[in-house]
Formats: C-alpha cells, sequence, structure tokens
C-alpha cells in the first residue's frame, strides 16, 4: 500500500472537497520532488503525438483540477504527458454557490456543480506566463459567446501548445451547441494555428443522443477543429448540490468511454485524434481507451482517489501492455 492510500487519502478525505482541493493546491507549490512522488516511467514505448505535440506519455490532466493554471508546472512535473488547465472565461466568475462538490467513495465517484469559478482570462494569461512549462500544456476554454471566447484564446495561446473548447455545458440545447459550437470553431481557427480540441458531452448507446453527439464531432471537425476530447461529466439530479443537479466523474464512466471513443473515431474516420477521459483509473482502463482508437486519454476523479502515484501504475502498467503487444 503507498503512502497516499494509507494516510493521504484518510487525511484529504476528512476535509471537504473544497478544502482539500485547496490543501492539494498549496501542497502543490511547495518545492518537493514531484517527479519522484509521481512515480511516472519514462519509456520510449510510452511516447506518441497528439495533433503534432509530441508527448512523453499519453496520459493528460483533464480540465477542471486547475482552473486557475498557476500549479501547471508542478502537475506537469508528476509526470503526466500533457496538462489541461482551466475551463477559463473571458471574465472572472465565482462559480455556483456551494456546496458544489460531493464525493461518493463506494463508486469511487465525484459529483460536481463548480459553475467554472476562475480568475478571468487576463490573470490566467499572466499566471501562464510566469509559470514553467514542464509538460505540454492546453488552456480550456467556454463555450462563450464567440467574441469573448475568441479573447480568451487569444489572451491565453501564446502561453499554451494548444486550446481545447469546453462545449459541453449541460445547460445549452444541442441543436443550439451544435451550431455554436461549429461557429465557435471557425472563428478560433481563424485566429490560431496551434491544435484546437473540442470537448463533448457524454452521449449514451440511444439513437438520437448518439446521432445529436456524433453531429457536434463531426460539425466541429467540419469546421476546422484537430480533435475530440471525449467527454465531459455526466449529467444527474444531486440534492447535494446548490443547483441541486451535477456532473458525475469517476468509476460510474469507465466502461461507457472506449464505447463512445470508438463511435467517435468511427464518425470522424479517424481523420483527427480523439483523447478519452472519463472513468480511467488503471492502465487496463486506459488501455481499452486506447484499443478504441484514442490516441491519449486524461483523467481527474482518479487522481483525486489513487493520489499522485496514479502516474506511476498508469505509465508502468502501460508500458508492460505496449511490450506484450509487441
Ligand atoms: C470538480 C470537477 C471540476 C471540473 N471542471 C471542469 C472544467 O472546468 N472544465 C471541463 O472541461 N471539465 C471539467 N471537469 C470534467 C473533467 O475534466 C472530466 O471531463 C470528467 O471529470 C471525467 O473524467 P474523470 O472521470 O477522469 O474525472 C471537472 C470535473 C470535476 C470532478
Amino acid at each position: 500500500m503507498g503512502w497516499y492510500e494509507a494516510v493521504g487519502r484518510r487525511a484529504f478525505f476528512s476535509l471537504d472537497p473544497e478544502r482539500s482541493h485547496r490543501l492539494a493546491y498549496r501542497l502543490l507549490r511547495l518545492p518537493l520532488p514531484w517527479r519522484r512522488i509521481g512515480g511516472a516511467v519514462d519509456d520510449p514505448a510510452l511516447m506518441t503525438t497528439l495533433a503534432g505535440i509530441s508527448l512523453r506519455n499519453p496520459i493528460g490532466l483533464a480540465a477542471g483540477f486547475d482552473k486557475t493554471c498557476a500549479r501547471l508546472d508542478a502537475l506537469g512535473s508528476l509526470g503526466f504527458g500533457f496538462v489541461v488547465g482551466g475551463t477559463v472565461t473571458r471574465a472572472p466568475r465565482r462559480g455556483n454557490a456551494r456546496p458544489r462538490i460531493a464525493r461518493d467513495p463506494s463508486r469511487r465517484a465525484l459529483v460536481n456543480a463548480m459553475g467554472m469559478p476562475n480568475p478571468g482570462a487576463e490573470a490566467v494569461a499572466h499566471i501562464l506566463a510566469r509559470t514553467a512549462r514542464t509538460a505540454p500544456r492546453f488552456a480550456s476554454i467556454a463555450d462563450e459567446p464567440i467574441a469573448d471566447a475568441v479573447d480568451t484564446a487569444e489572451l491565453l495561446e501564446p502561453f499554451v501548445d494548444g486550446i481545447e473548447l469546453n462545449a459541453s455545458s449541460p445547460n445549452a440545447g444541442w441543436e443550439h451547441a451544435s451550431s455554436h459550437v461549429a461557429e465557435l470553431v471557425r472563428a478560433l481557427r481563424a485566429r490560431t494555428s496551434k491544435p484546437l480540441f473540442v470537448k463533448i458531452p457524454p452521449f449514451s448507446g440511444e439513437d438520437e443522443e448518439r446521432t445529436r453527439a456524433l453531429s457536434m464531432a463531426t460539425a466541429a471537425r467540419a469546421a476546422g477543429a484537430s480533435g475530440i476530447v471525449s467527454a465531459n461529466t455526466v449529467p444527474v439530479v444531486d440534492t447535494r448540490m446548490s443547483t441541486g443537479r451535477g456532473g458525475l466523474s469517476g468509476g460510474p464512466l469507465t466502461a461507457e468511454t472506449p464505447r463512445m471513443v470508438a463511435e467517435i473515431v468511427a464518425a470522424l474516420a479517424g481523420e483527427v485524434p480523439v483523447v478519452a477521459c472519463g472513468g480511467v483509473f488503471t492502465a487496463d482502463d486506459a488501455r481499452r481507451c486506447l484499443d478504441a482508437g484514442a490516441v491519449a486519454v486524461q483523467v481527474y476523479t482518479a487522481l483525486i482517489y489513487e493520489g499522485p502515484g496514479l502516474l506511476g501504475s498508469l505509465t508502468r502498467g502501460l508500458a508492460a501492455t505496449v511490450r506484450t503487444l509487441d
């Protein structure tokens, strides 16, 4: 049993989720040997390329963990192949009222209704400008009105390797979402030549929902997106949230993620990379996503439940599966 399982998780889980996140955030500021703490192995078998960006491994940090982008340096040092900061909006946002995160330890899940709190694009650009680049980094930007999203992208773009458009707001209707996303991608594409990924909402196997999700992915691609991230949290009713609803992440998503990846890869005819996100805890989970056609995976909830040693177990396990495939 590692230190995190033995004492770290218990200490963090004795605090409410937002306080424990703040504690983790404060710790990440310390000059600790993050590389050793993460325990990631550097193995040439893990190296890959994502929309032209060279990665030391295909494991990324998903959006939402580092909303201000102030700890992307320490997080990159843990051994992530790439890190996504944000989601960032044009103006600062306080987010929804608390409570807005809850844990479900029996399912290794979280529910959140954060409402995208962040200090706004200008402040984040300043933070990024003085934060060391220890791994390729993406800025997640919100699907705001076009002028705002374009301003945000222009402010952040000089300091990142790519942009991830968070087109998964549970509030927008699907029809609106697809056309708005296509319009946004066209506007962003005209301003940046850097890789531009679109993160779509999760979709069930049910026909209508699947058709709508796949049409969002193909519309984004046709408008110039460099890749798709699949997917965001699953909308659920949850009375623990001040808003009465939230987004489910972690364990309950594990089995669905490779299915969605395979469907998107097929719909896009493999033209652009797909990044899997949702319930990846183990190297086997990551392997199933890669086998379904994903070029990389992203993790968030597993980091909360498994701690930083997750990087060691994922990289060691994946390297072993690559060798078995050889
Ligand atoms: C507390 C919390 C906050 C999140 N904030 C964001 C966000 O700001 N932008 C975004 O695109 N996704 C956000 N997400 C979603 C994650 O990036 C990811 O898509 C989702 O949690 C599924 O992956 P996981 O099961 O590995 O956590 C958030 C997730 C959590 C748990």
